[in-house]
């Protein structure tokens, strides 16, 4: 039996939709996605560009509200929460990770490191913060600031961030598509680790099958829905789930 029908999901939505805009603007980016994610479990997004993997992402990470549905975190809806509580719960619970590294250019990388366990009024976990720091291999850039670092140091450093506080899931959309291939394996393999040693959830958007492969699941959408799933992922049976998508 695998542990998704053992264990009570850490993140779940429920018959989720979201549209964007009004009258002839109107966008219907999400037309119902139900999924659960397990303790531990890696679960890659996929999909056709503008199939609404990141505004699922979003949704799920309450970074962007929904129009109708819910969204489990745990044994709380986050779609019924105020703002101020969303920020409470986002600051401690959740990781996110983007594309875009997102980190400020002011700070160091420690700095950048410690930003959301700091916003989030927690004291660092120090012995965590050198874990973390070893394993993305930034101990010797600790010092140094966003624009003196390579794509994949910003990325690590991005990651360690978002991990600093523990959160119950890691959220990441595209956390390699800035990413040359062997920096964006380093950011994979860390990923992975994370899961594997630590039981990390993970919940990760991407368009690279390789990346994908990295997963213990994908789910595909298209037009808004969750049209396939693929446990233990390959790139070769990503790449031909893709293709029949992309048809
Ligand atoms: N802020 C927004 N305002 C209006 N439409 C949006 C917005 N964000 C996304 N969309 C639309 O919603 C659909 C899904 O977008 P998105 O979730 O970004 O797709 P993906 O990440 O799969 O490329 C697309 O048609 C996109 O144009
Ligand atoms: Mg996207």
């Amino acid at each position: 039996m695998n542990q998704t029908t053992l264990t009570a999901p850490v993140a779940r939505a429920e018959a989720l939709t979201k549209t964007y805009g009004s009258g002839e603007n109107e966008v219907a980016a999400l037309r119902g996605v139900s999924a659960s994610f397990a303790p531990g479990q890696f679960t890659a997004i996929m999909g056709p560009s503008g199939s609404g993997k990141s505004t699922f992402l979003y949704c799920l990470a309450g970074l962007e509200t929904v129009t109708s549905g819910s969204v489990m975190i745990g044994d709380v809806d986050l779609t019924t929460l105020s703002r101020t509580q969303l920020t409470v719960l986002r600051g401690g619970r959740l990781g996110f990770v983007f594309q875009a590294f997102n980190l400020l250019p002011v700070l160091t990388a420690e700095e950048n490191i410690r930003l959301t366990a700091r916003m989030s009024g927690r004291k660092a976990d120090e012995a965590w913060f050198g874990v973390l720091v070893d394993a993305l291999g930034l101990r010797p850039r600790l010092g140094h600031r966003p624009s003196q670092l390579s794509g994949g140091q910003q990325q690590r450093v991005a990651v360690a961030r978002a991990l600093l506080t523990r959160p119950e899931v890691l959220f990441a959309d595209e956390p390699t598509g800035n990413l040359d291939s062997r920096s964006g394996a380093e950011v994979l393999r860390f990923l992975r680790s994370a899961v594997d040693a630590y039981r990390q959830t993970v919940v990760m958007v991407t368009h690279d099958p390789v990346a994908a492969a990295y997963a213990d699941r994908v789910l595909f959408l298209a037009d808004g829905r969750i049209v396939d799933e693929l446990t233990g992922p390959t790139i070769d049976a990503v790449h031909a789930r893709m293709r029949r998508l992309e048809g």
